[in-house]
């Protein structure tokens, strides 16, 4: 590079500048992008990225190192239809469910036993969201109905409030068989139906339990309890804690501590247990 005239070093330097932006671009949380940006983000990064490639191009070997390919984004999930206007806008929280008892949106619509939309108040002053149903929770069509369900219930108590002055929902509505880990085709299927959930119970604050739910809400498959918790963030005006979830807190006692701080962010901005 040194060598080289310093006409050509400038355009390398734009040209290189020019692919950093191109690929941002396509960096920016789909999530709280509005409705009319409805273009699926895998073909805004595909597009985005290719373009970045283009502009690059010419200068390549010259410019050392160039900007990492953004594997991250390049997986995101496709969740152009997370605005909050949703395509159900007739139907109550009531109706929804039903919407999503008929659901055949992916490959979990064959090996469920019941979908589990979620229960609780409405406008409640806190609502769980979890990964997806369990075995319990599949057999029963409730949420968190089983040993995890259980500490969840104490985790509620200790907070000072009920089950039923709290809402609990999943990110996906059926049970991944083998109790496996919900993939990117089962989220991108089941969150709007999250979103117009959200949008009909009205919470006060949001918990996110464990990972997936992170991933899903936060649009990044990167996404990682450890790096999120004890913090509250905003989402779409609504304030939001990430914390682990309680089946790996009975699995690892180490992260009973940590999810209690963050239990205790949410309690103080509720005024709770005061
Ligand atoms: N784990 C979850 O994430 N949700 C449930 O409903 C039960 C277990």
């Amino acid at each position: 590079m040194k060598d080289l005239p310093f006409e050509v070093q400038l355009n390398n330097a734009v040209a290189a500048l020019r692919h950093l932006l191109e690929v941002q671009k396509t960096q920016t949380p789909l999530l709280i992008r509005p409705a009319a940006v409805n273009r699926p983000l895998r073909q805004q990064v595909q597009k985005g990225a290719a373009a970045g490639r283009q502009a690059a191009a010419p200068v390549r070997q010259a410019v050392a190192p160039g900007p990492r390919p953004v594997q991250n984004e390049i997986q995101a999930f496709n969740l152009a239809s997370l605005s909050l206007g949703d395509r159900w806008n007739n139907l109550d929280l009531g109706e929804l469910e039903k919407e999503v008892a008929k659901c055949q949106a992916c490959e979990l619509a064959g090996t469920r036993t019941n979908t589990v939309f979620g229960e609780g108040k409405i406008k409640p002053k806190v609502m769980f969201i979890g990964e997806g149903p369990g075995g319990e929770e599949d057999k029963e069509g409730r949420p968190f109905v089983g040993p995890a369900g259980q500490l969840l219930d104490k985790m509620i108590g200790a907070m000072t409030l009920s089950r039923q002055e709290c809402y609990i929902a999943n990110v996906v509505k059926c049970r991944p068989p083998g109790n496996k880990t919900p993939d990117a085709a089962h989220m991108e299927a089941c969150l709007p139906y999250l979103m117009a959930q959200i949008k009909r119970v009205q919470p006060e604050f949001i918990v996110l339990l464990g990972a997936v739910a992170a991933k899903a809400m936060f649009n990044r498959p990167d996404a990682v309890v450890g790096r999120l918790r004890a913090k509250v963030h905003q989402w779409h005006d609504i304030p939001l804690v990430v914390t682990y979830h309680p089946a790996a807190l009975l699995r690892e006692q180490g992260y009973k501590r940590p999810a209690w701080e963050d239990l205790k962010l949410v309690m103080a901005r509720l005024n709770l247990g005061g």
